[in-house]
């Protein structure tokens, strides 16, 4: 990792607890919010909010409300772990490195963990003092419109478009993660940011499909080579090892040129690309 993003990561998960922890997190039951807190803690990446810090720092946003959405965007996407890995969707017993939320604290709760999760994830960015369409844009991007439908698509597999499953299941919310930031200063989306956001998430779910076909379970910190077994209709399944690794090439360089341009203050924007399709884990 390097050093601009593990500098934003650590700094989000030191403010991150904190702020849930004065949260309304605080009036659930003691168990879930124990499953809640353990599903949002491991080994992970935090791509996502370090996505919305960054936007923000580019912005000159006030750091409170760059916090909230970050926070909002890494509660959503934890939710969505939470559920693909019940045994009606993926079935997977790790995650982050440890059990999974329903092998841990069975699967009613991880159902619950999940629901709470995307509740609280709007009330936080409902919080960020944004432009009131972003909550609407936020949820089409997580809901109908994306990562939902999306993962509805993933579990059908059958002749589905898998540039399109992967960009509504995976694309969407990270597009959102930098996207929303914006919000705080413009009524509108902003479509350079969000067609890059867009590209990036594609970038990372077809490095996601390549890890799962190339890397251990330790490594990886959950399940490998889950997609074959499961028939998933991945990139690799797609287009074979080789065309997989050409394509996240082409779209790397295509993502690097174009950060150069959008966002020419931004080592971190810049240097994401390559370091998402080189990661191993
Ligand atoms: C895994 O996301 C699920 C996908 C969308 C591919 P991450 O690889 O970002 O998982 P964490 O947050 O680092 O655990
Ligand atoms: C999941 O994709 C995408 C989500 C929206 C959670 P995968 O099923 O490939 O994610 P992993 O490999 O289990 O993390
Ligand atoms: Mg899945
Ligand atoms: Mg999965
Ligand atoms: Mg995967």
């Amino acid at each position: 990792m390097f050093k601009e993003l593990q500098d934003l990561k650590s700094r989000f998960e030191r403010d991150f607890f904190l702020f849930l922890k004065k949260s309304s997190l605080k009036h659930s039951p003691p168990l879930l919010r124990e499953a809640t807190l353990y599903s949002l803690s491991g080994r992970n990446k935090r791509i996502r909010p370090v996505l919305s810090l960054e936007a923000a720092r580019v912005l000159n946003l006030n750091y409170q409300a760059a916090l909230c959405i970050a926070s909002a965007v890494e509660c959503l996407h934890t939710y969505s772990l939470v559920h693909d890995d019940l045994p009606a969707m993926d079935n997977d017993d790790f995650r982050r490195g440890q059990l999974s939320c329903h092998k841990k604290y069975g699967e009613a709760t991880a159902i619950l963990v999940g629901d709470l999760l995307q509740s609280l994830s709007f009330e936080f960015l409902a919080s960020a003092n944004l432009f009131p369409k972003a909550i609407v844009y936020f949820a089409r991007a997580v809901g109908s419109q994306g990562m939902v439908s999306g993962q509805f698509l993933d579990m059908e597999s059958q002749g589905e478009n898998t540039m399109r499953m992967h960009q509504m299941k995976t694309g969407r919310l990270i597009e959102a993660s930098i996207a929303l930031p914006f919000f705080a200063l413009e009524k509108k989306l902003n479509r350079r940011v969000a067609h890059w956001g867009r590209l990036l998430g594609l970038l990372f779910q077809i490095t996601d499909d390549l890890l799962d076909a190339t890397q251990s379970s330790s490594t990886l910190g959950k399940t490998a080579g889950k997609d074959a077994a499961q028939n998933k209709k991945t990139v690799v399944a797609l287009w074979g090892k080789n065309g997989a690794q050409q394509y996240a090439d082409e779209l790397t360089n295509l993502l690097t040129q174009r950060a150069k341009i959008i966002f020419p203050n931004s080592p971190l924007f810049l240097k994401l690309p390559a370091f998402l399709s080189n990661r191993n884990a």
